[in-house]
Order: C-alpha cells, then sequence, then structure tokens
C-alpha cells in the first residue's frame, strides 16, 4: 500500500453541496436597468425562531448589495425586523398598523430608510397585534395588505413580507399580497413537523386566494456541517420537497446574534464573513429563480 496520496482524490463527495445534491454554478445576478414591477415575496413558517426574520434582514440587504431597490415589511407584532434595524419600537410615527387600518394613511408615509442603500423599511411595533382582530370585520379582509402595498411595486424590484410565527389572518394577508414564497426551516429534526400544515395553507391560500403563489424555495438555517443530524435533515427535506430546497444553507454562528444587537445586517456588520457570504449566494440563487428579477 502507497502512503496517502499527495493530493486530495477527486471523489464524488467533493462536488456534493451541503444539501447532499451537486452544488451548481449560481450566475452573478445582471444588473436592473430599471426599478419596478417588484417581485413580493413572504418569508414564512408558523414555528419561531427559524430564520425569518435574519434572512429578511440579510436577504434584503445582499439583494440590495446587488442592486436591487428592496422594500422590508415587517408583519410582526413582536417587531423583531424593525429593533434588527436599529428601530426603536416607541418611537415609530407610523407603523403597518396604521396603514392597514387607517384609510387616509399613504404607504410613502409610513415607509422609513433601513440604514443600507437601496433598502427601505415599513416598520412596526405590538400595534400590529390589534390590526389582526380587527381586520377580521373589514371587507375582503384577506387582500388588505395587498391593497396597500399595491403603489409601491413599481418602485421596487423585491418586497419581502416577515411574518409572525403564526398561520393567522396577518400571515395569510402576506400569503396573499404575495407571488412566492421563502420556508426557512432550523436543520433540527423536530423542524418537520409542521411544514406539512404550512403546505395545506399555502395551497388553500393558491386555491382561494392567490392563485399565481408559488414556493420560491425551502431555506436550511442554523446548519452544523458537523453533525450528522444536520445532514440527515437536509437529507429529508431534499426527500420532500426536492429542488425547492436552495442549495445555499446558512450555517449556525452567535454573528446574526451579535448583529442584531447592533442593529443592522450582517452584510454590512461582518461583511466578509462566513455568515454575510451565505446571504450573498442566496440572493444570487434567489435571482436565478426569479424570472424577471
Ligand atoms: N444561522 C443562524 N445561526 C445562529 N443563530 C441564528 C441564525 N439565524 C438566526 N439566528 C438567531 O436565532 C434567533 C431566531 O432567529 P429569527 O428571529 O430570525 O427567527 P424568526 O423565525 O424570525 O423568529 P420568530 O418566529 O420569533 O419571528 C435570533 O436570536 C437569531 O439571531
Ligand atoms: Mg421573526
Amino acid at each position: 500500500m502507497p502512503d496517502a496520496l499527495p493530493f486530495e482524490p477527486l471523489v464524488e463527495e467533493a462536488k456534493l453541496g451541503p444539501t447532499g445534491r451537486p452544488m451548481p454554478v449560481i450566475p452573478e445576478p445582471k444588473p436592473v436597468a430599471r426599478h419596478g414591477n417588484a417581485r413580493v415575496v413572504a418569508m414564512c413558517n408558523q414555528k419561531g425562531g427559524v430564520g425569518k426574520t435574519t434572512t429578511t434582514i440579510n436577504l434584503g440587504a445582499s439583494l440590495a448589495e446587488y442592486g436591487r431597490k428592496v422594500l422590508l415589511v415587517d408583519f410582526d407584532p413582536q417587531g423583531s425586523l424593525s429593533v434588527g434595524l436599529g428601530l426603536s419600537p416607541h418611537e415609530m410615527d407610523l407603523t403597518v398598523y396604521n396603514l392597514l387600518m387607517e384609510r387616509d394613511v399613504d404607504i410613502h408615509d409610513v415607509v422609513v430608510p433601513s440604514g443600507v442603500p437601496g433598502m427601505d423599511l415599513l416598520p412596526s411595533n405590538i400595534d400590529l397585534s390589534a390590526a389582526e382582530v380587527q381586520l377580521v370585520h373589514e371587507v375582503a379582509r384577506e387582500q388588505t395588505l395587498q391593497r396597500v402595498l399595491a403603489p409601491a411595486l413599481a418602485e421596487y424590484d423585491v418586497i419581502l413580507i416577515d411574518c409572525q410565527p403564526s398561520l393567522g389572518l396577518l400571515t395569510v394577508n402576506a400569503l396573499t399580497a404575495a407571488h412566492g414564497v421563502i420556508v426557512p426551516l432550523e436543520c433540527e429534526y423536530f423542524a418537520l413537523r409542521g411544514v406539512a400544515l404550512l403546505k395545506t395553507t399555502i395551497d388553500k391560500v393558491r386555491e382561494r386566494l392567490n392563485p399565481r403563489l408559488s414556493i420560491d424555495g425551502v431555506l436550511g438555517t442554523m446548519y452544523d456541517g458537523r453533525t450528522l443530524h444536520s445532514r440527515e435533515v437536509m437529507e429529508r427535506l431534499v426527500q420532500a420537497w426536492g429542488d425547492t430546497v436552495f442549495h445555499t444553507v446558512i450555517r449556525r454562528t452567535v454573528k446574526f446574534s451579535d448583529s442584531t444587537v447592533a442593529g443592522e445586517p450582517i452584510t454590512t456588520y461582518a461583511s466578509a464573513s462566513a455568515g454575510a457570504d451565505s446571504y450573498r449566494q442566496l440572493a444570487r440563487e434567489v435571482l436565478s429563480r426569479w424570472p424577471d428579477a
């Protein structure tokens, strides 16, 4: 037997990505000539703490780096997206609540800059929890968000809606306003429970309210490639969802909570970090899937 080879043998595994499939070449996005005709995407999973808000902030910031004009919608009464971008919940003038409930409030009155060039924010705080109750009595209650977002479609390339961890009326509003859904899923076994219910909800909204709704992708988050467990969860995800699963996965790192405390995306807080690069790769992958973005 000869000693160890002087080079890494070219085994098949070397080409496999973290999802267990061959890693494709993800193209560099083309610059956009003109802004507008926004794709609206809901970040949705009724399970809490799976990375919805982190993905909204960092995918948004990465798309803005690629020259896209981005609007983030904080659609969670917890207001984590707004706080994660440095806003204080008590100092908001107008929020998504006012936009939904008051007919004389225009979207341009509520939009604020996010601190990231090319990315704006519709902020929320706990007031939004009242909207869930009050909307029940509205005409076309499921279409309320779609109606108030409509004037912004011509100005942005991408609108990302950060949903709350529930499948209630607010989330149904987000799914009705959206062209696509991104489902972040933590790479742990129990993450797979509840996904069937989410899929049923998406199917119902598509049948009854929004025929164009598609699932843009399922994103593995908090992935730890050193554990067999993370790899098994990815394998089962791919078995269940096939190529809907993004090739990009987001690894577990404390940098995400650090950047939240700093009130900015990881792409600016730790621009050269692996976490920032993963979200840039996700932005490229997402853009390669969207027809006109
Ligand atoms: N890849 C990651 N590695 C480590 N920590 C992460 C990662 N992604 C998110 N986190 C942290 O996990 C926590 C939950 O993330 P996040 O708030 O994005 O989830 P969420 O799905 O929006 O939660 P909620 O359902 O409560 O809105 C946060 O403290 C966040 O900083
Ligand atoms: Mg959240």
